[in-house]
This record gives C-alpha cells, sequence and structure tokens, in this order.
C-alpha cells in the first residue's frame, strides 16, 4: 500500500482543518490512493497513479530499481478512474523505459483528450496501452477482472460522453487461488458489486467520507458523499458485515474523515462478525497509515 488518503492527502497542502493540524503536529502524512500487487514478487503492477506517486514507490522496498542501471520491478498501471488523484503520478513515471498502462477505453479516451497524459507520456517512454474492459492477465501470474461501479466524470471531462468511468478491479493470484477487491470509489453498493467481491480475501473499500454529511458538517460545503460518488462507511460496513470471511479495509480516506487521523488500529470489537458496529465517526476503522 503506497497511500491511503483522497486527493490532496494528509494533511492537504492548504488545509488547517483538525485532521491535518494534528498530522502536522505529529509529522504524520498519508500519501494518496495507490497500491501495488504482485504474483511473484518480481513484477509488480500500481493500481493508479496518484501525484505524489514518486514518494509512495522511494518508500517501498518491492520496487527498488536494479539489478540493471534502469531495471525496475514496476511493470505498469491499472486505473481505476481518470480522476487527477488517480492519475497525475502517471508523468512522474515518464522515466521508466517502458510502462504498460491499462484502464477502460473510456478512461483512455478522456486521458487522451481532456487531459492528454497518455501522449505526452508516449514522448518519454515506451507506453502500451491496455483495455481494462475485458479481464486481462499480468506478469507473474495476476488475473485482473473489471466491474463499472461508477458514472461520474472526473470535473475536467464533464463534457465527455458516459460510459465506463468508475471501475472497481478484482485481482486473483494464479498461484495461491486468493483474491483482493479495489473499490475506492464506489458510490453504490449494488448487487453486481456484491457479486463481484464474493469470497474475496481481502477488499479495500471507499473510506473517503465516515457518513453521509460529514463534508457539509465538517466544512459547511454542500454535497453529500453519495452525491460526490463514495458511499460513506457508516453505510458500506453494513454490507460488509454479510461477508465475514473477507476482510475489508479503506483506503481514499479524505481528510475530513476522522479514520484519517488514526494509526492502524482494528476496532477492538470485531466489526466483521456481526456484533455492534463503532460510532463511524469515532474514528476506530481499519485503516493504516503508509
Ligand atoms: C473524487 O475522488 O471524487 C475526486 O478525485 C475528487 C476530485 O479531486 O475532484
Ligand atoms: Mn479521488
Ligand atoms: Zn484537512
Amino acid at each position: 500500500m503506497l497511500g491511503s488518503a483522497a486527493g490532496g492527502g494528509a494533511p492537504q497542502w492548504n488545509c488547517a482543518c483538525e485532521v491535518c493540524r494534528r498530522a502536522r503536529a505529529d509529522g504524520t502524512s498519508r500519501l494518496q490512493d495507490t497500491v501495488a500487487v504482485s504474483g511473484d514478487g518480481a513484477a509488480w503492477y500500481l493500481i493508479n497513479a496518484a501525484p505524489d506517486v514518486r514518494a509512495g514507490i522511494l518508500a517501498t522496498p518491492e520496487l527498488t530499481p536494479g539489478p540493471g542501471l534502469r531495471d525496475t520491478p514496476l511493470r505498469g498501471v491499472l486505473l481505476t478512474t481518470a480522476e487527477l488523484d488517480h492519475t497525475l503520478g502517471l508523468l512522474s513515471l515518464r522515466e521508466a523505459v517502458r510502462l504498460q498502462v491499462f484502464a477502460t477505453m473510456t478512461v483512455q479516451a478522456a486521458l487522451t483528450s481532456a487531459f492528454p497524459v497518455l501522449p505526452t507520456l508516449a514522448r518519454y517512454t515506451d507506453l502500451e496501452l491496455c483495455d481494462l474492459s475485458r479481464s486481462v492477465e499480468l506478469e507473474g501470474g495476476l488475473e485482473v477482472g473489471r466491474l463499472t461501479v461508477g458514472s461520474k466524470r472526473p470535473r475536467y471531462a464533464t463534457a465527455l460522453p458516459a460510459g465506463d468511468w468508475v471501475s472497481a478491479l478484482r485481482v486473483t493470484d494464479h498461484g495461491t487461488g486468493e483474491s483482493f477487491v479495489f473499490a475506492t470509489c464506489l458510490p453504490e453498493w449494488t448487487d453486481a458489486f456484491d457479486e463481484f467481491l464474493r469470497g474475496a480475501d481481502g477488499v479495500l473499500l471507499d473510506g473517503t467520507f465516515g457518513t453521509e454529511d460529514e463534508l457539509t458538517g465538517t466544512t459547511g460545503r454542500p454535497g453529500s458523499a453519495r452525491s460526490m460518488g463514495h458511499l460513506p462507511m457508516s453505510v458500506s460496513r453494513e454490507h460488509a458485515v454479510r461477508h465475514p470471511g473477507t476482510r475489508f479495509r479503506f483506503s481514499h480516506l479524505n481528510n475530513t474523515n476522522p479514520a484519517t487521523g488514526d494509526d492502524i488500529v482494528s476496532d477492538g470489537e470485531d466489526p466483521w462478525t456481526g456484533r455492534p458496529l463503532p460510532d463511524p465517526t469515532g474514528g476506530k476503522c481499519e485503516t493504516r497509515r503508509p
């Protein structure tokens, strides 16, 4: 896990909210929503490329370059949205000798037109674009399945047509049979999503907001969590308890969410086995602070 904060990170450079103040005082920080996956420990793929991806890579020993001068275990990037907090880091990967980028054709179109990062990147590295509309096989024995979970366009792309804008990914390790679902932008927990994650070993869920009205309550700005494309943790937890064999964590934490200030904690009482759920605004969610 390279980063677990929503766009802006925590602390955000221009934010004086309680969570950001505390992070500054403690000298702690969360980078933005990016993970790395590997089937064999040798070939690695990022899920999303946040603006601070360079710091995340430097802090991840598995991604150390070598033995050749420009060898890197990083083979490519899988994009779950075209949002800036998931794509700006592509520019920081331009030094790569080659790079694979996996995205839906909808996301690829946005990154070729309204925000032309892909043609820009192709001038710097040997860029291979891969359609993520159907399952793909990755080097090292991983298979990636995808489900469209949302239709929200990035603000820079509101003129573009409807399509596969927001995805959840299911990464399966052929070697172990284990699978991991990445769904950090999830507007609704649909039946299709419930089926998509069934039997997964681990799920990384949308932790942008703890509660539906959190943004207005803390900043006075209008907009419910769901209207912004993010199912609040208070709701997703109610669904998660129906999958007791699966371990859920949260990422893409916004700095209005008190959980953003937590270190790695588990709830004390196990929230996934059906015992009473703690108040999600109490900040006791399972999160980590890479
Ligand atoms: C989101 O997660 O909803 C977006 O990244 C927000 C934004 O930066 O516009
Ligand atoms: Mn975001
Ligand atoms: Zn803040």
